[in-house]
């Protein structure tokens, strides 16, 4: 492949989904049908993260929309660790909708009940139908993935509070902990080897 680097050109932009339990960063979100309250939204969600666990586990999920303002702390609260590990929710306000928790610090939200899924290898798509949804606020302008790229540095102040060392995919941002990437290891967010990840230096 001559650059991959072609698709943060994707417009697409930056949401934390959550479901009760946790949830993560994602930017495989696309609208797939529908508008407005008839909206029907898919999201790609890797099989390596827990939250595909509790996702296959809940019937609702919920996406909130970040704005170019967020706090980098969000970001690296739910994209760059499990919620197997911590309490996500309890790291940032959060307001429960129709039982889903969804993130104040945000531009709004968009709570789906699941209504279809398409298993691939990686990553299960999982298609929801809109059931609630509020806007918090219409002034500041929504991340993009492309805006997540160009200001990545300050965006993933990556710390190493696992005490291990933080390796960074170049292309996507996931974090690989240890002290070296292994030869084999293939980043589960973008599918890229070892020679795209750089060691965080704090
Ligand atoms: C910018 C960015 C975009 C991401 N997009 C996705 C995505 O679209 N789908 C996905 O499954 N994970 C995505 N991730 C990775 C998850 O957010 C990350 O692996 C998270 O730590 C998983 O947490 P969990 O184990 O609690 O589910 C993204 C991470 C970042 C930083």
């Amino acid at each position: 492949m001559k650059n991959s680097k072609i698709t943060h050109k994707i417009t697409q932009g930056m949401y934390i989904l959550t479901v009760p339990g946790g949830g993560c960063v994602v930017d495989a979100v696309s609208r797939v049908g529908g508008s407005g309250d008839q909206a029907l939204v898919a999201v790609a969600v890797a099989k390596t993260n827990h939250s595909h666990k509790l996702l296959s586990e809940n019937d609702k999920f919920a996406l909130s929309v970040l704005g170019e303002n967020a706090d980098p702390e969000l970001i690296q609260t739910f994209g760059f660790n499990s919620s197997k590990d911590i309490d996500k929710c309890a790291k940032c306000q959060t307001e429960e909708v129709a039982g889903v928790p969804v993130v104040k610090d945000s531009l709004g939200y968009m709570v789906f009940e699941k209504f279809d899924a398409i298993d691939n290898d990686t990553h299960t798509i999982y298609i929801g139908k809109l059931v609630e949804a509020d806007v918090f606020d219409d002034k500041v302008t929504p991340m993009t993935y492309a805006y997540y790229q160009e200001h990545k540095d300050e965006l993933t102040k990556t710390t190493t509070t696992q005490g291990k060392t933080a390796w960074v995919c170049t292309v996507c941002g996931y974090v690989y902990y240890g002290d070296e990437v292994p030869d084999d290891f293939i980043c589960p967010l973008c599918g890229l080897g070892k020679a795209y990840f750089k060691k965080k230096e704090d």
